[in-house]
């Protein structure tokens, strides 16, 4: 089977096809489109021309240089015509019965060696190579949007792909300059599996009145160091989209709670709120940009004497620093006086429940999200019993210093805490799944998502036992078994080894 990769054919040149066909171009290799729309091909190559135009007025590259790659893009008129590639990939219509009928058709055509991949994001590779006489010789080489900037392809072996075809296609995906993530064929295969736990814990968020969806995105661009909230990215990517996927993976996983999707995407859709392509989704858009509310400004409130709980030593020392900065009075001594404005700093659980856990007066309490520290946006959550002037003082003095401030209704386990325990959980699942090697699971998610770190590193960053108890938290508050930790998590986090270790 083993023969040099020389010729490509792709057939479907719309979004994905033809960037697939400008990176192998750029890679130095004939590539044959076609596609069941007359001008498809050729709107395709004015496409992929103009681009490079673009490339030699900035001096990227030379005029000589993107001639000669524009002759490598051919039409093939008819499938027939593609007889002599070493590998065809389609990026047709997302349909199982159209994927199939393409590759036994294919079948007919191609030379003994050529390999058939598929770029679908959301089919079975293996449900797609059933149809083939020759099973073995069909592989995902699945792509991101856009591709040329996308710089990883997961390339995911069917149950009968014959290894030499994998090593072929990892080979290709490298000499395209793309970061090749081997993964198993499984729903969402790794990114889109990875990516779950991000807008489906945002959404839940949301939907238990926790804060709008504007504060959700504020906190975890903010605190979370995410490139964009939850929201803005569903209002790019558009409901009709990611609801499908957000259904469609949960669906394929015989309904994993990790997955569950909200209510919430479904009424929107119906109600026409798509995202940026109509205009409105969670944000309005004018021109184009985003409508977005001022922030709030911190109340002016008069000094009360704080009270901080020495649950958790390094946050009660951060607290202590914080409010001698400030300069308000700081009670000392196990019991809070009733003029206090207390301060806990739960992890995984609710105002109320740390509240009365530690036998305070739940209407002076305040809780202090000090899972990223106090450097970044401060979230402080209260309870409902809390009262207005505490809440109220409580923002004044985190506001002192001018760091943004973001007040937030009681959540087991904040906004941030809850995402981000919820994506570390979902990638130590991927990994006790061996859907792929930890290394890759972490960089495929920084390229594929641009999240700023992979699942595992993120759960190192936060620590992997300050994970565990968010979730254990959140997992006996809710009886929700969405939290439930995974294996993977738990045994690492308990044993103090990293959760990018695969052996021990
Ligand atoms: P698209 O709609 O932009 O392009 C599909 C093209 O295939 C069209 O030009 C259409 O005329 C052609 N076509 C349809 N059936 C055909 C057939 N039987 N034979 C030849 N040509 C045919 O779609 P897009 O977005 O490029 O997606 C293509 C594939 O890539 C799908 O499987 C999709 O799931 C997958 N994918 C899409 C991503 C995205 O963000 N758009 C990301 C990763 C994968």
């Amino acid at each position: 089977m083993s023969k040099p990769i020389t010729t490509i054919g792709i057939i479907g040149t719309g979004a994905m096809g033809r960037g697939i066909a400008q990176i192998a171009a750029e890679a130095g290799l004939r590539v044959k489109m076609h596609d069941t729309r007359e001008a498809a091909v050729s709107e395709a190559q004015a496409f992929i021309s103009k681009l490079w135009s673009r490339a030699v007025e900035k001096q990227r590259f030379s005029q000589a240089r993107a001639d000669e790659m524009i002759s490598l893009l051919e039409e093939a008129r008819t499938l027939e015509t593609m007889a002599e590639c070493d590998l065809v990939i389609e990026a047709i219509v997302e349909r199982v019965d159209a994927k199939q009928a393409l590759f036994k058709q294919l079948e007919q055509i191609l030379a003994e060696h050529a390999i058939l991949a598929t770029n679908t994001s959301s089919l079975s590779v293996t449900e797609i190579a059933s149809a083939c006489a020759r099973p073995e010789r069909v592989i995902g080489l699945h792509f991101f949007n856009p591709v040329p900037l996308m710089k990883i392809v997961e390339v995911i072996p069917g149950v009968k792909t014959d290894p030499e075809v994998t090593e072929a296609a990892e080979a290709l995906g490298q000499r395209f300059g793309h970061f090749t993530a081997k993964t198993t064929d499984t729903p969402g295969f790794l990114v889109n599996h990875a990516g779950r736990a991000f807008g489906t814990e945002a959404l839940r968020i949301l939907s238990e009145g926790v804060t709008d969806h504007v504060t959700i995105d504020r906190l975890l661009k903010d605190q979370g160091d995410f490139r964009m909230g939850p929201f803005t990215l569903l209002d790019l990517t558009g409901l009709d989209v990611s609801h499908s996927v957000m259904e469609s993976i949960y669906h394929q996983y015989y309904q994993e709670p990790r997955f569950r999707p909200s209510p919430l995407t479904g009424q929107r859709l119906a109600a026409g709120l798509l995202g940026r392509k109509s205009g409105e989704g969670f944000y309005r858009y004018d021109n184009g940009q985003a409508v977005l509310p001022e922030e709030p400004t911190a109340p002016s409130a008069k000094p009360i004497p704080v009270w901080i709980s020495a649950e958790d030593t390094n946050a009660n020392r951060a607290l202590v620093r914080m409010v001698e900065a400030a300069g308000w009075e700081l009670e000392a001594g196990n019991v809070p006086s009733d003029k206090a404005l207390c301060l806990l700093t739960p992890y995984g659980e609710d105002t109320t429940d740390c509240a009365l856990r530690q036998q305070l007066d739940p209407s002076r309490c305040v809780a202090v999200d000090m899972l990223a520290g106090l450097n970044k946006r401060r979230c402080l959550m209260t309870s409902p019993a809390t009262l207005a002037v505490v809440r109220d003082a409580a923002h004044a003095l985190f506001s002192y210093d001018g760091e943004p401030v973001s007040v937030i209704n009681d959540s087991t386990g904040f906004v941030l805490q809850r995402v981000v325990a919820c994506i570390v959980n979902v990638g130590a699942d991927i990994a006790q799944q061996r859907v792929a090697e930890p290394e890759i699971i972490d960089r495929a998610v920084e390229l594929g998502l641009g999240y700023p770190r992979g699942p595992l590193a993120m759960g190192e960053h936060y620590g992997s036992q300050r994970i565990l108890t968010i979730l254990e938290n959140l997992l006996a508050a809710t009886g929700d078994p969405r939290y439930r930790p995974s294996p993977w998590l738990r045994r690492r986090a308990r044993l103090g080894i990293p959760l990018n270790v695969t052996s021990a």
